[in-house]
């Protein structure tokens, strides 16, 4: 691999998705689409590498429409589903907003089980319209973000590994389904995802697309808002991870401001220091709608 795919395969997505290189190539070496950093913790566990490789198959040979095949999780990873969800659910109960909660139980998640993208697509559809797809190949942050416009969510599949049930390096199935999947069953969390897709199609400079990804980020993945007087989480990074749910108040909160949040640079390999909390859910959303429709 260059040095130029592996600085992509690092900065990849908004929230650094790391991704196979050229599919092309990829197709050619089925054994080694996926590439781990050496720190990973599933580096030397070659059954792991051989399984995110199958994974990544799946998405390579994925033609949109087509039912989603099921990835081939093994009851290891099941269980690292079930810690997680022992973790996570306590902290989401405690710091999770209204709308999400609602979301969550429409979705009825099984404890012992990772959730199949298909399943979980076929409901966010029915509900909200929004398409889930499996995703492997080079995904640059602009191909990500205006899919969204289609109302498409590029998702992997894999789950982290069991060594290390509650840390990943890279945004993982926990994270697509418990953090996006979920928020794209609320239809207004839908609508402002579908936004930020089109205000990307508007949008030519590379120095205004990396504004409106930091927008994304400090709302969709990292943004907090006040409900009955508490600081409650919306954003999907938050949501899925029962260590920074848990951590959220001790975040600098400071009140939403859309053209702050595109100037804040921000370090997605830690805790976030810096978090923007709005007065409601409701005043969230009709903000980010406007600031989006007129982008
Ligand atoms: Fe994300």
């Amino acid at each position: 691999m260059t040095a130029d795919k592996t600085t992509q395969l690092l900065s990849d997505h908004v929230d650094m998705r790391p991704v196979a290189a050229n599919p092309d190539e990829a197709i050619a070496d089925r054994n080694a689409i996926v590439q781990l950093d050496p720190d990973h913790p599933g580096f030397r566990d070659l059954a792991y590498r051989q399984r995110r490789n199958q994974i990544a198959q799946i998405a390579l040979m994925y033609q949109p429409g087509d039912p989603i095949p099921d990835a081939p999780y093994t009851s290891e990873e099941h269980q690292v589903w079930f810690a997680i969800w022992q973790a996570l659910q306590p902290a989401q109960q405690k710091h999770a907003c209204t709308e999400y909660l609602e979301c969550l139980k429409q979705l009825n998640f099984l404890p012992d089980r990772i959730p199949q993208l298909s399943e979980v697509n076929e409901r966010v559809l029915a509900i909200s319209g929004f398409r889930l797809e499996p995703v492997a190949g080079l995904v640059q942050p602009r191909v990500f973000l205006e899919n969204l416009a289609d109302g498409v969510f590029l998702c992997t599949q894999y789950i982290r590994h069991h060594s290390t049930p509650l840390y990943t390096p890279e945004p993982d199935v926990v994270h697509e389904i418990v953090g996006h999947g979920v928020t794209l069953a609320s239809p207004r969390l839908a609508e402002l995802n579908r936004l930020f897709g089109k205000a990307v199609k508007r949008t030519i400079s590379a120095e205004a697309l990396e504004r409106l990804s930091r927008i994304y980020w400090f709302t969709i993945e990292f943004g907090v808002l006040r409900e009955d007087g508490r600081v409650k989480a919306y954003g999907t990074g938050l949501l899925s991870s029962a260590g920074e749910l848990e951590k959220m108040h001790e975040a600098d909160l400071r009140p939403l401001d859309l053209d702050a949040a595109a100037r804040h640079d921000y370090d997605p390999t830690h805790f976030q220091p810096v978090l923007f909390r709005a007065e409601s859910f409701e005043s969230m959303y009709q903000m980010l709608r406007e600031y989006l429709a007129s982008w």
